[in-house]
């Protein structure tokens, strides 16, 4: 790397330093700079620490050069420039003498170094899960002119191995939260980092939550053949799929191992029908970040494909693999979205399998049944400290039903013998969280008022949510990313109006984020049962 050409600037006389005790602070081009007289060696540092800012002047020199910040006890040391405890790296100055003055080389150093030191910073709070450090890092990187969406596939490939079971919505947020950085104006520079934090914050903390890593051991596949790939998911076989991934993406590119994880992603009711919501958001946020990102997102993807629980084989599910055998695609008896009020899965899988043949009208009917059944759930479910856990269920739970629909006729659009699939998921979401809505209540005070405004109001409000947990934003965002993206593609849908009381009930509604009580009394029973 190329070194700048010396800065060289006047500072003060070295016997000024003397007489001021060997300590003060100077401001040359409107830096700050602390200079430090100790055993004949002057030291010249940004007087502001770099952790929040406080001034080092009013620190403690040690050892000779180790200089310690009083205010969080971080510790550099002037010699090396490292920061030996704390975190962000302390800026020195090369000094020398002329004639008895002190003089300062201000030079900023190479645009790349101050890069890399800024993924170097990332990287480290990153593990520590650090959120102001990532964001002064973020804004480090940025501040040399470059794109800091370029850090992302960093964050991506420190993650990708951290989950035993795959991906997480932090990866699935993404393409969400960058698609509302591209709404916001260049003129608000802060603002369009808050996604970017978030996207690393959430990966950062989904793997933290984890003792990995997880490692990939990847078997060797000579040709990449679709059906195998198919075949080693549905045997939950890892390393055959992604040695599949391998040679796939080193021979014929990501785009041709889509179509067989679409079918992966829906053959099953998996994974609370997270697959192909995951399979959809991972296949965006390749073609925003490149080619170049696409193992480190493909690979966890396959790994929630193989390990994804596949609920069509619990009993309440059971009936989804007859459906799909007995799915009519000529039958249009199209259900009205309050046939579907109240009823259980298999009920709700008659239905749905009535109506195959007309996958526009079906899609909008179950749109508008979900919508219904979310802004109706019942509260007591998410309060409740006595109930077993089957009952524990919250707004993530009824989300889903939205997001699964967007996904899904993503996918179907290219492979549209998989609305069966589709369909019957969605009937399964439907029939089960019937259990747990309140048709009674009165959700009129959840009516939107100013639909022509509302969702720009909600990602707004996103932008400084302040929920400790990012499950829970992000749900918010993905819900109303996907309902803006149907609207966009059907902006008369009848379901419109109950989508986004849902919405504003989801947005308002207070989220309880942590069952202190309800953990501990389930798991006497528990312990008790098992005893
Ligand atoms: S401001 Fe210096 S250690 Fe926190």
């Amino acid at each position: 790397m190329t070194r700048p050409e010396p800065v060289w600037t006047n500072a003060i006389a070295k016997a000024e330093l003397v007489r001021k005790g060997g300590k003060t602070v100077v401001k040359p081009n409107g830096k700050q700079i602390l200079l430090w007289l100790s055993e004949d060696t002057i030291y010249a540092c940004n007087n502001r620490c770099p952790h929040e800012g406080y001034p080092l002047s009013e620190g403690t020199l040690a050892d000779a050069c180790v200089l310690t910040c009083n205010w969080h006890n971080w510790k550099f040391d002037l010699d090396s420039g490292e920061t030996l405890v704390g975190g962000d790296k302390l800026r020195l100055y090369p000094v020398t003498i002329v004639d008895g003055l002190i003089v300062l080389d201000l030079a900023d150093p190479p645009a790349q170094e101050v890069r890399d030191a800024a993924i170097a910073g990332l990287r480290q709070a990153f593990d520590e899960h650090d959120y102001e450090r990532m964001a002064r890092e973020l804004a480090r990187y940025q501040q040399t002119g470059a794109d800091p969406v370029d850090v992302l596939p960093f964050a991506f490939e420190w993650a990708a191995d951290g989950f035993e079971f795959g991906m997480t919505h932090a990866q699935a947020g993404a393409p969400d939260w960058l698609a509302l950085r591209d709404r916001i104006a260049a003129t608000e520079p802060e603002a369009r980092l808050i996604p970017l934090i978030e996207i690393i914050g959430h990966l950062s903390w989904d793997r933290m939550m984890q003792n990995g890593p997880f490692p990939f051991r990847t078997k060797q596949a000579s040709v990449f053949d679709p059906a195998a790939l198919e075949a080693a998911i549905e045997d939950e076989a890892q390393d055959e799929a992604t040695a599949q991934i391998d040679i796939a993406l080193e021979t014929v590119g990501a785009d041709a191992l889509r179509p067989a994880l679409e079918r992966a992603a829906l053959r099953h009711y998996q994974n609370f029908g997270h697959t192909p919501i995951y399979l959809e958001k991972t296949y965006e946020l390749i073609g925003i970040l490149g080619v170049a990102a696409a193992r480190a997102l493909l690979y966890p993807l396959v790994r929630t494909l193989c390990t994804g629980a596949r609920e069509d084989l619990i009993p309440e599910f059971r009936g989804y693999a007859p459906a799909l055998e007995k799915w009519d695609p000529t039958a249009t008896d199209l259900p009205q979205p309050d046939d579907l009020r109240g009823k259980g899965v298999n009920a709700c899988f008659d239905m749905v399998t009535r109506a195959g043949g007309n996958a526009d009208g079906l899609f909008d009917v179950l749109m508008h049944a979900g919508c219904d059944a979310m802004l109706h759930f019942d509260p007591q479910y998410r309060e409740h400290v006595d109930k077993p856990v089957q009952q524990n269920v919250d707004w993530l739970d009824f989300t889903h039903t939205m997001t699964h629909l967007n996904a899904s006729r993503r996918i179907c659009a290219r492979q549209p013998d998989l609305w069966a699939n589709s369909f019957l998921q969605t009937a399964c979401f439907l029939g089960r969280n019937t259990n747990f809505v309140d048709w009674g209540q009165d959700v009129s005070q959840w009516t939107v008022d100013n639909p022509d405004t509302f969702l720009d109001e909600v990602f707004d409000g996103l932008l400084d949510h302040g929920q400790p947990l990012y499950i829970y934003s992000v749900h918010v965002l993905k819900l109303a990313t996907a309902i803006r993206e149907e609207l966009e593609r059907n902006p008369h849908a009848t379901w419109k109006p109950v989508a986004f009381a849902a919405l504003n009930r989801l947005v308002h509604e207070p989220a309880k984020q942590k069952h202190m009580l309800r953990v501990t009394k389930q798991a006497f029973k528990f312990v008790e049962a098992q005893s």
